[in-house]
């Protein structure tokens, strides 16, 4: 079923793969010269849309899956929306923990920018984009609203393959500094997409680290972020040396997906190591 809030997409093939490209906590400023703990976040995510236009990789979708600003204000989303034209196809949008209430209202005004959070793609798959945050705390949880929108969503079409998003982690990253920050209501989310085996991947991320395990039999993706990068599996809380980067998936018509992390060639954009804390 489609409604006026579904944005629906047609490759141009019928059958033809369906090419999605994630960036995520892109923590821009109202300011172009602020950093985040050592990083320029406009240049270094700049560096990563160079390298993305430069590897040629055709998609049909962007999603960005939160923390777009650092500051909660207006002006960063105006950056973001100015900056992501090049990439020229529509791009969808969920809220991270450091987005305003409000994002939507700079972001509508880009009409490449969708606000729409059902996207049917093709005859085969549909994309859900779940909102995760709390405002003012960097923990997240899914309000009863988003769970019951959810589980109408995958009742309406259970025929397709669903690939869902969301900005929080819901696997632990065996940081404890950054686990205590994950989706708090992971069990929720557990028993609305157990009847679903056509759910094929959940992508998200806030821990700005690589990930790609199996939870339930999903596959569970995140990606790093185009500014500062965390180590994995460190308690307290630590940088990484490992470059900026981004994610291509492809949703293929059997249901089944190729996913992959880029990263830039060089670490040109190392934070200040002496950071003790985000
Ligand atoms: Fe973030």
């Amino acid at each position: 079923m489609k409604s006026v809030m579904d944005y629906f997409y047609q490759p141009f093939a019928k059958n033809e793969s369906i090419r999605i490209l994630q960036i995520t906590d892109t923590h821009l400023f109202a300011k172009k010269n602020e950093q985040l703990l050592g990083v320029n976040t406009t240049n270094s995510f700049q560096a990563v849309l160079d390298a993305i236009l430069d590897r040629q990789f055709r998609f049909d979708l962007v999603l960005a899956t939160g923390d777009l600003v650092q500051d909660h204000n207006e002006q960063g989303y105006h950056y973001f929306a100015e900056m992501v034209k090049p990439l020229e196809k529509p791009l969808f949008w969920l809220q991270g923990n450091h987005d305003q209430l409000q994002m939507e209202k700079p972001l509508q005004q880009y009409s490449q920018i969708k606000s729409q959070k059902h996207i049917l793609v093709g005859d085969k798959w549909q994309i859900l984009m779940l909102d995760s945050q709390v405002f003012g705390v960097p923990h997240g949880k899914l309000s009863s609203y988003q769970l019951d929108w959810l589980k109408v969503k995958l009742a309406e079409n259970s025929e397709r393959y669903t690939l869902i998003a969301l900005h929080h982690n819901i696997l632990p990253t065996h940081s404890a500094w950054l686990d205590q920050h994950s989706l708090r209501n992971v069990h929720d989310l557990a028993k609305i997409v157990k009847p679903y085996n056509k759910i094929k991947a959940i992508i998200h991320g806030h821990i700005h680290q690589e990930m790609d395990k199996l939870w339930k039999g999903i596959r569970i993706l995140s990606t790093p972020s185009t500014c500062i990068q965390f180590k994995p599996h460190s308690n307290n809380f630590a940088l990484d040396l490992i470059p900026q980067g981004w994610r291509e998936l492809v949703l293929h018509p059997d249901g089944s997906i190729d996913s992959e992390v880029k990263r830039l060639a060089t670490n040109e954009f190392l934070p200040d190591f002496s950071a003790e804390g985000y």
